[in-house]
């Protein structure tokens, strides 16, 4: 068939995506460049991004004044480039990193391509949404005790659902060990342009922050920047690695969106996100305590909630069913949802009408909900999930990481897994955090949780519909671990 990809991205536009509360942050309009006049190679004075000496040298330049770092670089293979090439650049192999355990898959990637030893430490989970908050300053000084050999450490912040961690706190501490702290800031590009969102990585002194132009600014999707400040890095060393991992034929449509992203972020980022944290703060006020689905508001730290994320809590209705009647009804395309949450992901192209249609939309149903017009769909109960549980007691590996990823593997019923070690990453979705790594032995509540989470119809990474996943081929399986 032709043109199938196309057809079925204008077909779904056409149909259903009038408002969009979904990545990217552009939200389908910008500066309308001709996407293919602009992509050449590195013809006579287009520069090279691998060796930026012209004009990418100077959008480089211009992106570092506009964040006050050091030295920024632009990325055209996403953030999980950057986060490689940031822990490959920084730590030898058989060095030890502290990592957030909710980290992004790209971190474990790192980890395993550098054979470098990640020192996980669990963060705070919020008892109501079961996913991760912040982590917290003492959770680090314990890694710190525990593994001083640490060179680092790598910190998701804010998280994908808006939460957010001490940065500045934990910076510090790091750095009068003389410790560097990396930040995988995927989600955060648009913290510099206004004060009441908060802090961004630089400004907290961050050696290195990483950051997804495309998710809530408004560059293409892929592009990314880079940022550097301080001597702990060799940002030498992370640049070879971007140069090892990076395409050979950077895409200079995406290096134009990135410029365009950040011009735009310039010139309109205060307003745009003042207008979206207002109409956070106003919803959240206004709303009845006991509305069946509530915007969070944020959780009780002093480093703040990132109010471009707009997460409900659904009670009593599942949120992949009101993300579903949202998109049917009221032509409202969130970016995710799970058995008690909606994500509608805000972002520099979000307007005044988006928001005024989304807060209606669920003022809408909430009033459906509380008068009974809704009760023929599946009303449900949350069941308790143990995903939090899971998490705190995993991520341990008994062979190194890499090692897991180059052995023979089974695939294997979960069910007759007990003893067995991994042989995949196995990531509930959400909160999108790995509970088996590779090489990590499973036992009993592992697969008692896991069947509880697919039988609440949790999406399971690594668990095929059958039930099966990967285990490592050893001799000598453990029956009762
Ligand atoms: C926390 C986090 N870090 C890193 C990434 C990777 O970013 P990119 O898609 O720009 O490669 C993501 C992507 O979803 C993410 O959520």
């Amino acid at each position: 068939m032709k043109k199938s990809i196309l057809k079925k991205q204008l077909d779904h536009l056409n149909k259903n995506n009038h408002f969009r509360f979904h990545m990217p942050g552009h939200k389908g309009s910008g500066n309308d460049f001709d996407i293919f006049t602009y992509d050449t190679t590195e013809i006579p004075g287009a520069d090279n991004l691998h060796d930026p000496k012209g004009v990418i040298a100077e959008v480089q330049e211009k992106c570092a004044k506009v964040y006050g770092s050091e030295e920024t670089a632009i990325l055209v293979n996403g953030s999980t480039t950057g986060i490689q090439s940031a822990i490959l650049g920084a730590c030898s192999p058989g060095e030890q990193l502290i990592v957030s355990a909710n980290c992004h898959r790209s971190v474990f990637g790192a980890l395993a391509l550098g054979r470098i030893k990640g020192v996980f430490i669990t963060p705070e989970f919020d008892e109501v949404m079961g996913f991760a908050k912040e982590v917290s300053l003492d959770s680090v000084k314990e890694a710190i005790i525990k593994y001083p050999q640490s060179r680092g450490m790598i910190l998701t912040n804010p998280t994908y659902y808006g939460t957010t961690s001490d940065v500045k706190a934990i910076g510090e501490f790091l750095h009068g060990l003389g410790k560097f702290l990396i930040v995988d800031e995927a989600h955060g590009a648009h913290l510099h342009f206004n004060k009441e969102l908060p802090l961004d990585a630089i400004a907290a002194e961050a050696d290195v922050s990483i950051q997804s132009t495309h998710k809530i600014l408004g560059s293409l999707t892929q592009s990314s920047l880079i940022h550097f400040q301080g001597s702990r890095i060799n940002r030498q060393q992370v640049k070879f690695f971007l140069s090892l991992l990076q395409s050979s034929s950077p895409s200079y449509p995406l290096m134009i969106s990135v410029e365009e992203a950040v011009d735009q972020a310039c010139e309109k980022g205060t307003e745009i996100f003042k207008i979206i944290i207002d109409a956070h703060e106003d919803f959240s006020k206004n709303q009845s305590p006991n509305a069946p689905i509530s915007l969070y508001k944020g959780h009780d730290s002093d480093s703040g909630y990132d109010q471009s994320k707009w997460l409900f809590h659904t009670r009593g209705i599942s949120g992949d069913l009101i993300e579903e009647i949202l998109l049917k009804t009221y032509r409202i395309q969130c970016e995710l949802s799970g058995n008690d949450h909606v994500l509608a992901m805000t972002g520099i192209g979000t307007t005044q009408s988006d928001i005024d249609a989304l807060t209606g939309a669920i003022d809408d149903l909430n009033k459906k909900i509380l008068s009974g017009e809704l009760k023929d769909h599946a009303i449900i109960a949350s069941p308790d999930l143990p995903t939090e549980k899971l998490i705190a007691g995993a991520l341990k590996t008994e062979v190194p990481l890499w090692k897991g990823i180059y052995d023979e593997k089974e695939k294997c019923p979960l069910a007759e897994a007990n003893g067995r070690l991994a042989g995949d990453f196995i990531i509930p979705y959400p909160p999108g955090i790995p509970v088996l790594l590779p090489g990590s032995r499973i036992n009993k509540e592992m697969i008692a949780g896991l069947s509880h989470l697919m039988d609440n119809g949790i999406i399971i990474v690594g668990i095929n519909k059958n039930r099966e996943l990967l285990l490592l081929e050893e001799k000598g399986v453990i029956n009762d671990a």
